[in-house]
């Protein structure tokens, strides 16, 4: 490791510092699928924590419906993800999103060249395509920057609850029942607005030592009924 390294101060206008990419499926008013990439969001047990665009249609569909897919895509499908890029499915087109160049799809699965399957505890299909999709219910949604008047309104972090997980048997664990193989997941990555892989595994982790079994949820059990 360099010893002489030195930070320089700086005001990066994003701080995307590499997070996984989700694309959310959700149903419309009239019933069609939305599908729209995002990648502000992490897990917490059988809870993902999802920060979104106030106005998009993702967050009014979950918000009326209460119910979404979280659809994991590999790093081999960016090219579709990136076909979903500067699109929404509200009509008109809100003007900060009309300003940078955003139009109005309403096919999204048809744009993206993905294919919708059926779910089975939610009305938002998933995404056949993605490795990993999981069914999800809204539990609660926590405004940002509550009180800042410049800020509060616009973006929405939303808590929901999975009810399924679903993955291609191409990256299950062999041998085991219910693991994903890290080794053959490579999750797409956006890092600062580009998309990235995963490189190898590298130090043997410490706290792979606990088994992931240690970590279940009550809401996997809660998911059976
Ligand atoms: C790779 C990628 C990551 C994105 N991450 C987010 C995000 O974390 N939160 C968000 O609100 N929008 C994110 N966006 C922008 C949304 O996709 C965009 O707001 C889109 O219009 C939402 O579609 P909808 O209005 O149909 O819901 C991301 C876009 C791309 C291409």
């Amino acid at each position: 490791m360099e010893l002489t390294a030195t930070h320089t101060r700086i005001e990066p206008a994003i701080l995307y510092l590499g997070t996984p990419v989700v694309l959310i499926s959700t149903v419309n008013p009239d019933g069609t699928p939305n599908l729209a990439p995002m990648s502000s969001a992490f897990w917490l047990g059988w809870r993902g924590i999802l920060g979104m665009a106030a106005r998009s249609q993702t967050v009014r569909n979950l918000l009326r419906t209460g119910e979404c897919v979280l659809n994991l895509p590999s790093d081999a499908l960016a090219p579709a993800v990136d076909r979903l890029a500067m699109t929404t499915g509200t009509t008109p087109v809100p003007q900060w999103k009309h300003d940078r160049g955003y139009r109005y799809e309403p096919d999204k699965f048809g744009t993206s060249g993905l294919h919708p399957v059926e779910s089975e505890t939610v009305a938002p299909p998933r995404v056949s395509e993605c490795p990993v999709a999981m069914e999800a219910v809204l539990e609660a949604a926590h405004p940002l920057a509550e009180g800042d008047k410049d800020l509060e309104g616009n973006i929405v972090v939303l808590e929901v609850r999975v009810q399924r997980v679903w993955a291609h048997d191409e990256i299950r664990l062999a041998g085991t029942t219910n693991r994903i193989d890290p080794n053959l997941w490579r999750p797409l990555i956006m890092s600062f607005q580009h998309f990235y892989g995963l490189g190898p595994r590298t130090t043997p982790s410490t706290l792979a030592n606990i088994p992931e079994t240690a970590y279940l949820s009550p809401d996997v059990a809660r998911s059976h009924t």
